[in-house]
């Protein structure tokens, strides 16, 4: 595929980190080292408990507000669970679906990951969908395998009407909070793969204005060099969106 006009979004992903007062300090020191920043979108992924906080904060700043998860149901007795409607009516604008750490440990599947993509996608929001193949997948060369069934299955009934609402994160399992990064041509060889399967499903022009991050371990030292590549349209940053100039340097390195 050609060189591509890309737009481009960097997204925290804060995990089970920072609590209210924490949150408000935490987006407080990242706006004041991007301020005035216009070349790409920038999020947070904060936890539940954070996002009144983290809406007032980011308010009137060119950073957005992002769930880390959403149940599937619109309302009803799903004790513990948060919907889509609860999340909107927060200020919430962006949801990440699919987090390798969900699906490991909370039993997420490709079946639940692609209904609560669609419920949020209904309810007017964008999601950050994650795939990615573990350590043993790679090393069985079965990434490309893995990594097209978990972006079929995630889209499964989703409209093209709604694809300009998605973005694809690709996350290596074995490169998540390990330091271990994928080689920017591996990363790049990836991403250019779930984009061949949107290309497949809604055609070449959607599948050019798919924003594809790519995430695990990124940091302010090998960011640029991904964020250079073709496919890589961002980042899905963890332990280094807590760290407000390092996420200050990966957000300049997008634009
Ligand atoms: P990491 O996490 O940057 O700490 O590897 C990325 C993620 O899990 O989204």
């Amino acid at each position: 595929m050609s060189t591509r006009k890309k737009r481009k979004v960097i997204a925290g992903n804060w995990k089970m980190n920072m609590t209210p007062s924490e949150a408000k300090e935490l987006i407080s020191g990242i706006y004041s080292r991007i301020k005035g920043k216009k070349g790409c979108d920038v999020v947070v992924c904060v936890p539940f408990v954070d996002i009144p906080v983290a809406a007032a904060a980011t308010k009137g700043t060119i950073i957005k507000l992002g769930a880390q998860n959403v149940h599937f149901e619109q309302k009803g007795a799903y004790t513990g669970e948060i919907s889509a409607s609860m999340l909107k009516e927060c200020g919430v604008q962006y949801v990440i679906v699919g987090h390798s750490e969900r699906r490991e440990y909370f039993g997420e599947t490709d079946e639940t990951v692609n209904k609560r993509a669609k419920a949020a996608l209904e309810a007017g929001l964008n999601v950050i969908i994650c795939v990615g193949e573990k350590l043993e997948e790679r090393e069985a060369g079965i990434t490309g395998e893995v990594v097209s069934r978990q972006t079929k299955l995630a889209l499964q009934d989703i409209p093209v009407t709604m694809m300009q609402n998605v973005i694809i994160a690709y996350e290596p399992v074995w490169a998540i909070g390990t330091g271990k990064t994928a080689s920017n041509e591996d990363a790049d060889e990836v991403c250019g793969i779930i984009r061949a399967v949107v290309s497949g499903k809604y055609g070449k022009s959607v599948a050019r204005g798919l924003v594809i991050q790519y995430g695990g371990s990124m940091n302010a030292k090998n960011c640029e060099g991904l964020l250079a590549m073709n496919n890589i349209d961002g980042g899905l940053i963890g332990g280094a969106s807590l760290k407000p100039d390092d996420f200050a340097v990966i957000v300049n390195a997008a634009q």
